[in-house]
């Protein structure tokens, strides 16, 4: 199957995470950026506004894919904006396409993504994987989201987070 695996990243995390599936599946990694540097103010001022950010590659280059496997992070219980070109892309130019993300997790799992992910691109992804930061922390106490926000994926992090999303992967795609 031919797998392209799209990432976007604030602070590296879902970017060195899609890296590492990427190479494991030996599948096309796109890295997505913006030409002006990400703060949170423009986090904030993309969820007030409903912005779809302009972003490099253009979204127009599924066709020669089977699957395409998006990766990002979480803000505020939606996924990363700069991912919202590509998922407008697929409602206008249907896809199979996946959604994987590392997010901080402190308040549960983000329980609107999926209706998100359907809303934007008008279908349900074929798999759909929501990685906690706080899974990796002791629980005792409970992380905090200053805790999991400030997180950096080790390597031993990506190897485990990697197996749990390949041996995923193999259900869709075998
Ligand atoms: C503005 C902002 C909002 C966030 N909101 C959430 C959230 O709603 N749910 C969650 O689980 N994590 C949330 N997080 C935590 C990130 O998803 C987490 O730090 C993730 O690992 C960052 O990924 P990245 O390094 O690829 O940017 C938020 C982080 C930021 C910066």
């Amino acid at each position: 199957m031919n797998i392209a695996i799209i990432s976007y990243s604030f602070t590296g995390n879902n970017d060195a995470l899609a890296g590492s599936v990427a190479k494991e599946l030996s599948s096309e990694y796109i890295r997505i950026s913006e030409s002006k540097p990400r703060t949170w103010s423009s986090i904030a001022m993309d969820m007030i506004f409903s912005r779809i950010p302009l972003v490099q590659p253009s979204p127009n280059l599924f066709v020669k894919y089977d699957l395409i496997l998006f990766f990002g992070p979480i803000w505020m219980g939606q996924v990363a904006t700069p991912l919202r070109g590509y998922l407008k892309h697929l409602r206008t130019n249907p896809h199979k396409y996946g959604f994987i993300s590392i997010s901080g997790g402190a308040d549960g799992p983000n329980t609107k993504v999926r209706g998100e992910l359907r809303k934007r691109t008008g279908a349900d992804p074929v798999v759909f994987i929501d990685l906690h930061i706080a899974d990796l922390l002791s629980t005792n106490p409970k992380p905090t989201r200053k805790a999991t926000s400030a997180y950096k994926l080790d390597s031993g992090d990506i190897e485990q987070l990697t197996s749990t999303i390949v041996k995923k992967l193999m259900d869709v795609t075998n």
